[in-house]
């Protein structure tokens, strides 16, 4: 049984008091335009998500994020909101996200919802009105707005890439620049701007009262720029998934952002029980560890497993930073290893069988560790990321890079629910927003439910212990010493022990009895690729 939201929080592994309800759990990220289509147009959408609770019921995640389903004309799927304060047709409608939001928590699973404070639409009225206004004025106060550089101004204002490909800035018709970090239709707003912290203020409560549970915070470590707008230095790297270092990258992580993140915490704090998870690709623990300081977020988004190889040494670096950078601030570790905007896991580790076989091993290795974990919907499917034809691509990436840049719609695609195609019953239509592989019928979430072999089988199970076994208690781990190429820890309090084999060969397995494996054991030894819990 799982309290439901509202109640006193799970005290079940809490050993401190004053754990929160997000301490250990398995968050459940909808990328919304690709878990379920309920009317038909192959996009997914807020009824297709209601539809499915029974299934993420079975599968035992305790919350959800919600990718952004506001009003928006989707230049970056939803990420270009037009107005934070309303549900776009194309997933729905407010009486749509408040039924949502009821059943879900009537099967005791938290709901928490994207929040895009770095930039808006182009199409947001502010950024039309600014449009219409003169240099100067107040409209354009809102935004980011600058004279060119050059004799005649036509030279960008500074040297300044968007992080999808071209120069950030683009020139409106009276010469003017305007900032936009990501794609043209996404306007940076202007921070220094008090109207626009008083409007960040209007859509979290807007929200809170509706009764989200907590926020995903989009670009955290943007929003905030330096009054001079410096150029970036030499040896900066631009790009999606990136772990951006402000000592050469001044578009990110100035320390005026954590201001913003104080007052966004303010407001949560008005409510009970309500928190916020930050996007924060900083590198170095110490500026990560700023963001979840006790009175700006309760969590950040550490981007170390993702961008970790299946290496046993590589891995222990990545939980150890990830731990030792929260831990100097008294905030909870997170752990992620798939997200829309990176090339699924199953991908990343290898082809086929492989990456299979490393991603189930991955798996137990996150749902053993202490603090929160993000799971990305379809990784509990294995599914694989997908190589779709030139003619596929809708990721603005696309475009922006001159065609160089594949982007991340290959991350995207619409889980497969039941049959043998071609729409797998993502949709009652006939086609889906980004095509399907007609091989997935063996992925379906139908044919993995009753097969005890499958990957989802694998994660039921280890969400399960997650939740149940009392080898979890407890914050702390320790490692084990533990063969070349391979690690082990032992959850400190519980005792829960998970051992990763990323070596050629087999290993004996440390002291204790099996839970689970990702894996059969050879003659009692843990085989390359594979992990193993112990107690
Ligand atoms: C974040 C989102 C990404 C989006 C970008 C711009 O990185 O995760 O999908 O494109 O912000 O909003």
């Amino acid at each position: 049984m799982r309290p439901s939201p509202g109640s006193s929080p799970d005290t079940e592994h809490a050993d401190a008091p004053g754990t929160f309800w997000w301490n250990n759990t398995v968050f459940y990220q909808v990328y919304v335009r690709s878990f379920a289509d309920a009317n038909g147009d192959g996009v997914g959408d807020l009824e297709g998500i209601r539809a499915r609770l029974g299934y993420l019921e079975l599968l035992g995640i305790d919350a959800l994020w919600l990718t952004p389903f506001y009003r928006s004309p989707m230049a970056d799927h939803g990420y270009d909101v037009a107005d934070p304060r309303d549900v776009d047709p194309l997933f729905g409608d407010l009486a749509a996200f408040d039924r949502l939001v009821a059943d879900a928590h009537s099967r005791g699973i938290r709901v928490t919802v994207d929040l895009v404070p770095n930039h808006s639409s182009d199409q947001h009225e502010w950024f039309q009105e600014a449009l219409r206004a003169a240099p100067g004025s107040r409209e354009r106060e809102r935004y980011v707005f600058r004279d060119g550089r050059g004799a005649d101004g036509s030279e960008p204002p500074n040297n300044w890439p968007s992080i999808f490909g071209g120069p950030a800035w683009s020139r409106v018709p009276d010469g003017q620049w305007y900032l936009h970090l990501f794609a043209p239709e996404q306007p940076d707003l202007n921070w220094a701007n008090p109207e626009v912290a008083e409007d960040l203020d209007r859509t979290l409560r807007f929200w809170l009262d509706r009764g989200v549970d907590g926020f995903r915070i989009d670009v955290a470590h943007g929003m905030a720029k330096s009054a001079d707008l410096p150029d970036v230095g030499d040896g900066f790297i631009s790009g999606t998934a990136v772990l951006h270092d402000n000592d050469n990258d001044p578009r990110f992580d100035n320390d005026e952002v954590h201001e913003i993140h104080r007052r966004i915490r303010k407001v949560l704090d008005e409510y009970p029980d309500r928190m916020a998870v930050g996007e924060i690709w900083v590198k170095g623990d110490d500026r990560f560890a700023a963001y979840v300081r006790p009175d700006e977020l309760h969590l950040g988004f550490n981007f170390r497993l993702v961008e970790t190889e299946f290496d046993a040494e590589q891995v222990r670096s990545a939980i150890d930073h990830s731990i030792a950078a929260v831990r100097t601030v008294g905030a909870l570790p997170t752990w992620t290893l798939s997200n829309h905007d990176v090339v699924r896991h199953a991908t990343r580790y290898g082809d086929g069988e492989l990456g299979q076989a490393r991603a189930r091993a991955m798996a137990l290795v996150e749902l053993a560790l202490p603090g929160v974990v993000y799971l990305y919907n379809g990784e509990e499917l294995g599914l694989p990321n997908v190589d779709l034809p030139d003619w596929a691509l809708q990721d603005p990436v696309w475009e922006r890079s001159g065609r160089t840049e594949r982007g991340r719609d290959g991350c995207r695609v619409p889980m497969p629910w039941e049959g043998d195609g071609p729409t797998f019953g993502f949709t009652t239509g006939e086609t889906t927003w980004l095509p399907m592989p007609q091989d997935w019928g063996s992925l379906t979430v139908e044919a993995q439910l009753e097969d005890p072999g499958s990957m989802l089988s694998l994660y039921r199970q280890a969400i399960e212990l997650r939740r149940t076994h009392p080898g979890f208690a407890g914050e702390e781990i320790e490692w084990y010493g533990a063969p070349e190429g391979c690690c082990a820890f032992r959850r400190r309090s519980g005792g829960l022990i998970c051992a990763l084999n990323t070596s050629d060969a087999p290993v004996p397995l440390p002291p204790g009895e099996v839970v689970l494996a990702s894996a059969p054991l050879a003659d009692g030894e843990l085989p390359p690729n594979a992990a193993v819990w112990l107690a």
